[in-house]
């Protein structure tokens, strides 16, 4: 039996449960892996697949997602829009928008932000990654389809990892329930890409930067065909694009195979 328990489920989702179309499952490769499986076979918007264990979570780049059953949640939810790809270039920002709501929705104190696609808990002025997202499209001559996979530690990982991470359980009084977080979420994700499918990013971008971490802050791209770039972080534009003021002017990063870290850390290394 998986943890999640659809009926529970549907109950707290209350008046958006019409809105999803929700799978449990106890074990796949990847939920983001058989949600696009799901997709090419004709599986609607608002098709969610939640799994209790993941024998090939995925992040970027093919880098690793590592969960257990009983301390993470891992999903994926499948979104379609009209309009071409490159409307969607802040997508995961959006995400992370959706995301850092529905935690503090539910008590959840310190959440903040990272370009392109993490979410992360201030603890002591440190930041730990609390969740990861990971956005695949794919478009045809109807429109884009958006696999939207979400992985949230709900107890910080017992593995030793590249960048500190947290759980959930580290940003609230008490621990919330898993139905009453997957709830939570999705009702978000429902409600934000709504707005982004109507304004784009823009509408999303002052509650994005209220949360950024490095706002204002001096931080290193790092990119595994140049050398490291040092620039002040201005936070991001319409398209959901860093900018980024350095010796050479305002650079424009378009989310790609880059990655930020703050200056002069060593924390996470070159990108794999
Ligand atoms: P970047 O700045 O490049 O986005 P990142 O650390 O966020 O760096 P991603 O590829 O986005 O890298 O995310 C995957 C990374 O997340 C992996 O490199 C791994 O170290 C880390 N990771 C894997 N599982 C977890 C987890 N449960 N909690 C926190 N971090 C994790
Ligand atoms: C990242 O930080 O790089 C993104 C991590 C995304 C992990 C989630 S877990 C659910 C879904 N299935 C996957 O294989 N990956 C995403």
């Amino acid at each position: 039996m998986p943890l999640i328990d659809l009926v529970l489920l549907k109950a707290r989702l209350g008046e958006l449960a019409g809105r999803f179309d929700v799978d449990a499952l106890d074990e796949c490769d990847s939920t983001s892996s058989e949600l696009m499986r799901r997709a090419d076979r004709g599986a609607p918007a608002g098709s969610v697949v939640v799994a209790d264990r993941q024998s090939a979570g995925r992040g970027r780049r093919g880098r690793q997602w590592l969960s257990a059953p009983e301390a993470s949640l891992t999903f994926s939810l499948l979104w379609r829009f009209t309009g071409p790809l490159s409307r969607l270039s802040g997508l995961s920002l959006a995400v992370g928008v959706a995301l850092a709501r529905g935690l503090e929705s539910l008590g959840a104190q310190g959440v903040g932000l990272k370009w392109p696609n993490d979410v992360l808990l201030d603890q002591d002025g440190r930041q730990a990654k609390l969740a990861g997202v990971l956005v695949e499209l794919a478009s045809d001559r109807r429109g884009t389809q958006a696999i939207i996979g979400i992985g949230l530690n709900l107890l910080p990982p017992a593995e030793e990892l590249p960048f500190p991470a947290a759980g959930l359980s580290q940003a609230c009084y008490r621990l919330p329930e898993r139905h009453a977080v997957l709830a939570a979420l999705l009702c978000e994700l429902a409600e934000t890409l709504e707005r982004f499918a109507g304004d784009g990013f823009g509408g999303l971008k002052a509650d994005w930067q209220q949360r950024h971490v490095w706002q204002g802050q001096q931080v290193q791209l790092l990119d595994e065909a140049a050398s490291p770039v040092l620039g002040t972080c201005l936070g991001a534009d319409d398209d959901g694009a860093l900018l980024l003021e350095t010796a050479a002017g305002v650079e424009r990063i378009l989310a790609g195979d880059v990655s930020l870290r703050p200056a002069g850390s060593t924390l996470g290394g070159r990108p794999a």
